[in-house]
């Protein structure tokens, strides 16, 4: 048998080429640099991240930890501890890893066989396909209705014998919607992994966490990316039942909680009132910026339970409209699909004075 030159193979998976890469938001350095202004100048809207920065606990804890040449606990025993007790669940219930991105990573792995069926409530988080994807599994889109709320039984009748996992992000990135406890409870009765994706929970005015207790088949994710401040340091939390966990505990590389995450989600843990008190900022400030941004008449707001707005550009383009933003040193979030959100952006809630800046970036760039 001869042999094919290596130079003739494509040694890449197809399905690694068919892959649409997630796009990130823009880098704050570099368009700081662009513009001439110190990075702390930006107004940076764009990525959901807490604009109060993490507990100054945080700070100076890692500036005195002195074991950063050992490798971390591989059982995170001390914060799982600490998580289970602020989520109220046994420890044996609860992971940490690299970001709620990792566990929504090795839950596909877990799951998903090549032609199995994922059913995705679109528009919603942008990594639930491309982890689904890497596995060959399919994705099956349910479309949200007009408000972007869950069509519940359009998803019960897109349930086949092949379908494994259902995401639900709740509220859901990038539109902000709730989803209720009535409609995955619904979801958990087809016995399909149904993922409870709360990244947004401390935002929002309801948990499925404990649920997981009385339901095999609930994972909830969570992290301390957003209402902790910590998305710098990666940390996201699994929550399921042991048995659920213990697939998990297999694949999941041995430190994949570093040693500075698990100690800024201890610090963090330790200081929820003064965190908790950065989130009620955020929820007041909510309102606020949604009674502004729906005075601008090209500006369609939707309800938000997360720490961001979804609108819709309802005059002139969305992609031009976030262009004039940056340039104005207020970066705001648009995406390139899928087609119903192409005139939307999602803007993160900051302080009253971003608020002020952006209204007022967005009054000097609206269109004709
Ligand atoms: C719905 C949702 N899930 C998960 C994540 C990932 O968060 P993490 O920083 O924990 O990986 C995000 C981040 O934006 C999100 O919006």
């Amino acid at each position: 048998m001869s042999v094919e030159p290596r130079a003739k193979l494509d040694l890449v998976r197809p399905v690694i080429a068919d892959i649409q890469p997630y796009v990130p938001a823009e880098n704050p350095e570099l368009l700081a640099e662009r513009l001439g202004l110190p990075v702390e100048k930006l107004v940076k809207l764009d990525a959901n991240e807490n604009v109060y920065g993490p507990s100054p606990r945080v700070q100076a804890a890692l500036g005195q930890y002195a074991r950063y040449h050992i490798y971390p606990d591989p059982e995170q025993v001390a914060t799982r501890q600490a998580v289970a007790n602020y989520l109220g669940l046994p420890p044996e219930c609860v992971l940490l890893g690299a970001g709620s991105d990792e566990w929504i990573h090795l839950l596909t792995i877990v799951y998903l066989d090549p032609g199995d069926e994922v059913i995705d409530f679109s528009p919603s988080f942008a990594m639930y396909p491309i982890y689904s994807g890497l596995m060959n599994a399919r994705m099956v889109w349910v479309p949200r209705d007009a408000d972007f709320q869950i069509d519940v039984e359009a998803g019960l009748r897109a349930v086949t014998n092949r379908t494994k996992m259902i995401f639900v992000a709740t509220p859901n990135n990038p539109t902000g919607t709730p989803t209720s406890r009535e409609i995955i409870l619904r979801l958990l009765e087809t016995g399909r992994i149904v993922v409870v994706d709360e990244a947004y929970a401390e935002f929002a005015s309801q948990t499925m966490v404990r649920d997981i207790l009385q339901h095999d088949n609930l994972i909830v994710l969570r992290t301390f990316s957003k209402w902790a401040g910590l998305a710098g340091l990666r940390a996201g939390v699994v929550a399921a039942q042991e048995s659920v966990l213990a697939n998990l505990w297999k694949i999941k590389s041995p430190f994949n909680l570093n040693s500075a995450a698990g100690l800024a989600v201890r610090e963090s843990l330790a200081d929820v009132e003064y965190l908790h008190d950065c989130v009620r900022k955020v929820v007041a400030e909510r309102p606020r910026m949604a009674a502004a941004l729906a005075e601008l008449d090209f500006l369609k707001v939707y309800p938000s339970e997360g720490n961001f707005l979804y609108v819709e550009v309802t005059r002139g383009d969305a992609a031009t409209i976030t262009r004039q933003l940056a340039e104005r040193g207020v970066a705001v979030r648009h995406f390139g699909g899928p087609p119903r959100i192409v005139q939307g952006l999602r803007i993160t809630v900051g302080k009253p004075e971003h608020t002020d800046a952006l209204v007022a970036a967005l009054r000097a760039v609206a269109p004709a």
